[in-house]
This record gives C-alpha cells, sequence and structure tokens, in this order.
C-alpha cells in the first residue's frame, strides 16, 4: 500500500500543489474534469480537522496533568482501576520449591498469592487480560468509554474545555491567514522531532528496550489475515481467581 498507494499520491499531492501555488478548488483549473477531487480533498480536510482537534485536546490533558510529582497512570490503587490492572498481578518466576504453580498460570506460596508465571496460561484458562494502569487510566477515568455508540455517556467537562482551547489555539494560528501560518510551522514542525529525539533517548535506555524494539520491528505476517485485531475490553470475562 506505501508504495501503490502512498508514496505516489503524496507525491501527487506535494508537486501539484507546488505547481499551482493554488488551493485544491482552483489547482484543477488545468483539468476541470478533476475538479470534484479538489472539492474532495476539501472536505476531507474538514474531517480531519475536526479529529485532530480531538486528538489535540487529549495530548493537552495529558501536558496539563503531567505537571505533578506522582504520574495518576503509575499506580492500579485508584478508584476508576479494575481487577484486571497489570501491577495487580505481578510477573513472578515461581521455580522455588516452596512455591506453588497453578494450572490457570498464577503462582502461590504459603503467604498466598504472588502473580503470574506464565502470562498466556493465565489468559487462556481465566480468559481475562492484564491491563497496564495506563490504559485503564485512559479508558475509564480520561475518556470514561461508554458501552458503545447506542450510549452517548456524560460530558467530560474537562476534556471539552481542552477541545475549546485547541480551536482556539487553531484560530489564533490562522487568524493573520498566511503570514503567522508562516511563523507557526517554524514550531509546529520542529518540535515534533524535538520531542520524539527525547522520547527517542528515554525509551531506549529504559529497561528490556531491546525486546521493545524486536517487538516493533519484528513484522508479525499472520496478523494480515486478522482483520478483526486485538480483543475489546467487553470481550474479557471476568473469573474469580480461584477458578
Ligand atoms: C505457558 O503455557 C503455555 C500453555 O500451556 C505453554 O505452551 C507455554 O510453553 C508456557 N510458557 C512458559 C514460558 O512456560
Amino acid at each position: 500500500m506505501l508504495f501503490i498507494v502512498g508514496i505516489p499520491l503524496f507525491y501527487l499531492e506535494v508537486s501539484l500543489g507546488q505547481f499551482c501555488s493554488m488551493g485544491a478548488a482552483k489547482c484543477w483549473d488545468f483539468a476541470p474534469i478533476f475538479k470534484g477531487v479538489g472539492y474532495s480533498m476539501i472536505a476531507i480536510s474538514t474531517l480531519v480537522t475536526i479529529y485532530y482537534n480531538v486528538i489535540m485536546a487529549w495530548s493537552q490533558f495529558y501536558f496539563v496533568v503531567s505537571f505533578t510529582d506522582k504520574l495518576p497512570w503509575d499506580s492500579c490503587d485508584s478508584s476508576y482501576n479494575t481487577d484486571d490492572c497489570s501491577l495487580k498481578w505481578p510477573l513472578v518466576e515461581c521455580t522455588n520449591s516452596n512455591m506453588q504453580q497453578m494450572s490457570n498460570g498464577t503462582c502461590f506460596d504459603a503467604s498466598g498469592f504472588l502473580g503470574i508465571y506464565n502470562t498466556s496460561l493465565f489468559e487462556d484458562v481465566t480468559g481475562r487480560k492484564r491491563v497496564s494502569p495506563s490504559e485503564e487510566y485512559w479508558t475509564y477515568n480520561v475518556l470514561n468509554l461508554s458501552s458503545g455508540l447506542s450510549d452517548v455517556g456524560s460530558l467530560r467537562w474537562y476534556l471539552a474545555t481542552s477541545l475549546l482551547a485547541a480551536w482556539v489555539i487553531t484560530f489564533l494560528c490562522l487568524l493573520k491567514g498566511i503570514k503567522t501560518t508562516g511563523k507557526v510551522v517554524y514550531f509546529t514542525v520542529l518540535f515534533p522531532y524535538a520531542v520524539l529525539l527525547i522520547l527517542f533517548v528515554r525509551g531506549v535506555t529504559l529497561d528490556s528496550a531491546r525486546k521493545g524494539i524486536e517487538f516493533y520491528i519484528k513484522p508479525k505476517f499472520d496478523k494480515l489475515k486478522d482483520a478483526k485485531g486485538q480483543p475489546t475490553l467487553e470481550a474479557t470475562r471476568r473469573i474469580n481467581l480461584k477458578d
């Protein structure tokens, strides 16, 4: 897809823009039959702008709540955390002779539950999945996801405020037209690279960074056959530990 569609289309877009030095609607004057393509681009840009501002709102929210000693998605102790929160299911070796390996992948000793010694066994037998505290923070605290489209849920006022701020920033960037936009891109184009560089250095210096890089780079070709993707949260059944 990258070579057949992605790069040719991107190249067309960039070179056509350079060639015309005009907006998407005017650009097709040299081939009026394609005018619809220009209008479609404007329609698509409108949709993209709407959902990109939502992503900006989320980013701004995380930016603000990050100014704290202890990140709120650092633990499993908050009220919104479920029993599946991964820190409640530590990974253990369970090879010691006074430890007992249960058939559901958990490990016990005389003092009680120690953790999980085999995650795939645990997931197969119990139907449960360990969920990282950051994911639970996102799903249950930030978004407070409802069960589906039919259930709209309540307004998250801090996300709504953040979304308004995103639109105000967008408006201010465009207020003076191309003059300010040209200046703003110095920041918006360069700053992500600074952040990516910081995240890269931070990432590769973490424990087991190698495993993460391998997971990221190594293609799993059987995933191409799987159009369904990840199992949903709803699909994880709750079964008692002792079962
Ligand atoms: C975990 O359990 C599965 C299923 O019984 C088994 O195939 C796998 O080898 C186990 N993995 C480890 C690391 O013991």
